[in-house]
């Protein structure tokens, strides 16, 4: 157990989804999981063990934000020794050519900072995905005939943001879209020896201002889910 997943040791799988919502990882487990059982419950943040064509798998919410992430993680790899860690989530898109609906595999993820800014001081590290999940999930997503894009995202500390000038940077660099949490999965991910990935759809665009359909929504995290786990376990 730790301060805040009141799970025993051998309670979570090797392999971990992540999506912020607690709600979704509570319908992603009972859509997809074999037998899946609640494993915790502190603060309402949700994870869920069971199985997946025969493989161990829990999916915990990590909740929204790095700092929020960030807890759940440190406390998945370093108490649970937790080996692959998949955030699934939405995100923003910010080129013209990334529709609503569309899949995004963070290759690597920027940021202005993370939890992790205090260790790395002035050295602008590069956080990415780990190669193979990417390689399987890229695979996995053309199979499903799901509109995928690879490349870099933006992990932002606002979803309210007051910088367009900055936007409008990222763009011109070729940022795919932006969300809140991947770049410090991705640093803890490297600064632990684990896997990682971050697969996203674009429920929202910056430029086009178009929203994903709440009608849309559970389909389009279905996809999601499917191509985490058939990444993790290829
Ligand atoms: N997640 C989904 N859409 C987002 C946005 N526009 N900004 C930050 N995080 C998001």
């Amino acid at each position: 157990m730790t301060i805040h997943i009141d799970a025993e040791k051998g309670d979570i799988a090797p392999t971990v989804l992540m999506p912020g919502d607690p709600y979704r990882a509570k319908w992603a487990a009972e859509t997809y999981l074999e037998n899946p059982r609640c494993i915790n419950q502190v603060r309402g943040m949700l994870g869920f063990t069971g199985t997946w064509h025969g493989h161990d798998v829990t999916i915990q919410g990590s909740g929204m934000g790095m700092p929020s992430l960030s807890i759940y993680a440190n406390e998945l790899i370093s108490d649970y020794d937790v080996q692959t860690l998949v955030r699934v989530g939405s995100c923003g898109g910010m080129q013209e050519n990334v529709g609503i609906r569309d899949v995004i595999l963070a290759m690597s993820a920027s940021s202005i900072a993370t939890p992790s800014g205090s260790i790395f001081r002035e050295f602008n590290f590069a956080p990415c995905a780990d190669f193979a999940l990417l390689v399987a999930a890229e695979k996995a997503a053309r199979e499903k005939g799901v509109t995928t894009h690879v490349g870099s995202i933006y992990s932002s500390d606002t979803f309210y943001d007051e910088r367009p000038d900055l936007n409008e940077q990222m763009t011109r660099h070729g940022i795919l879209g932006v969300e809140m949490e991947a770049a410090e999965l991705y640093n803890l991910a490297a600064r632990h020896g684990r896997r990682a990935l971050a697969v996203l759809t674009v429920s929202d665009h910056l430029i086009t201002h178009e929203a994903l359909p709440a009608e849309d929504r559970e389909r389009s995290f279905g996809d999601m889910i499917e191509i985490a786990l058939q990444a993790a376990f290829a």
